[in-house]
């Protein structure tokens, strides 16, 4: 339990608030486990229909808190595992998962919305999934998902030159339902939730379950998994995290690969 993460659930709908505002709602390993412990709740507790996560201040998530990667960088933590949990639960969700997203949605703050059903962005909305930079690779089956849903280049572009995503883009590609005004997001958001509550629970598990190639992305985010445990411990990633707590550009060109 976190105080970083609020679970509410009202009229079939599951609530999950970050609120972690002065981080940019930053996830930590505590917040990851919350997330994870209501998911797993999510799918057994009848008074849940719908999933819907936001979060509090103007940053949906600045994704992975850098301090922790950068402790397990340093071999100081256990390595992602709240974070791959977090990721293997969001995944094998039964239940439709609504997003109602502001600001910067950095990573796994993107990467989740792969494995949500509607997603709504206020205007000033903004897909990041910096992994390159970092000197890490994609997660959450998104080096599959991503490019399948916008093709190869703005992937590419995505992942490896960190080039953010705007709102009215992401609309255009097909990665969210609606772009509002931020002060509609959430009611927006909820609405639609509470819409799928009063749709049949049986017929919209199995429109999901046939929606996704559910052994394509376990095997996806397993070999990603793997990868991404090796690519922490690397000089690399270690410049990357020291330069973000430095506030400084990172420096690779003395690194080789
Ligand atoms: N982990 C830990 N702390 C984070 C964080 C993260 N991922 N993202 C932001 N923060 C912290 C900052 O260190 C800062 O803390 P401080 O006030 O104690 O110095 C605070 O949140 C505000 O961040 P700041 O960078 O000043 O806000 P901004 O509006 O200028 O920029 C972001 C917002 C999200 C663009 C920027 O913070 C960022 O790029 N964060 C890193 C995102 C990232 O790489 N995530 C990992 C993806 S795998």
């Amino acid at each position: 339990m976190t105080e970083h993460v609020k679970t509410e659930i009202a009229d079939g709908v599951m609530t999950l608030t970050l609120q972690r505002p002065e981080k940019k709602n930053a996830l930590t390993g505590a917040m990851y486990d919350t997330l994870s412990d209501a998911l797993v709740r999510a799918g057994t507790d009848s008074s849940v229909r719908v999933v819907l996560f936001q979060g509090d201040g103007d940053s949906f998530t600045a994704g992975n808190d850098l301090a922790d990667f950068a402790s397990q960088a340093r071999g100081e933590s256990a390595v992602d595992s709240p974070a791959h949990h977090f990721i293997e639960t969001i995944s094998k969700a039964t239940k439709p998962l609504v997003a109602a997203v502001q600001g910067n949605a950095v990573g796994v703050g993107t990467t989740m919305l792969l494995h949500c059903d509607l997603i709504y962005l206020a205007d000033n909305a903004r897909l990041i999934t910096p992994f390159v930079n970092l000197a890490l690779v994609p997660e959450a089956a998104s080096s599959w998902l991503l490019p399948l849903r916008i093709g190869h280049a703005p992937a590419y572009a995505m992942f490896a030159l960190g080039e953010p995503m705007e709102a009215a883009t992401a609309l255009a590609c097909g990665l969210a339902n609606a772009v509002v005004p931020q002060g509609e997001l959430r009611k927006r958001a909820h609405d639609a939730a509470i819409a799928l509550t009063r749709r049949p629970a049986g017929s919209l598990r199995l429109t999901k379950k046939l929606m996704r190639d559910q052994q394509r992305i376990a095997a996806q985010i397993a070999e990603e998994g793997q990868l991404f445990k090796e690519r922490l411990k690397t000089p690399e990633a270690r410049e990357a995290f020291a330069a973000f707590a430095e506030r400084r550009p990172p420096d690779f060109s003395k690194l080789s690969a």
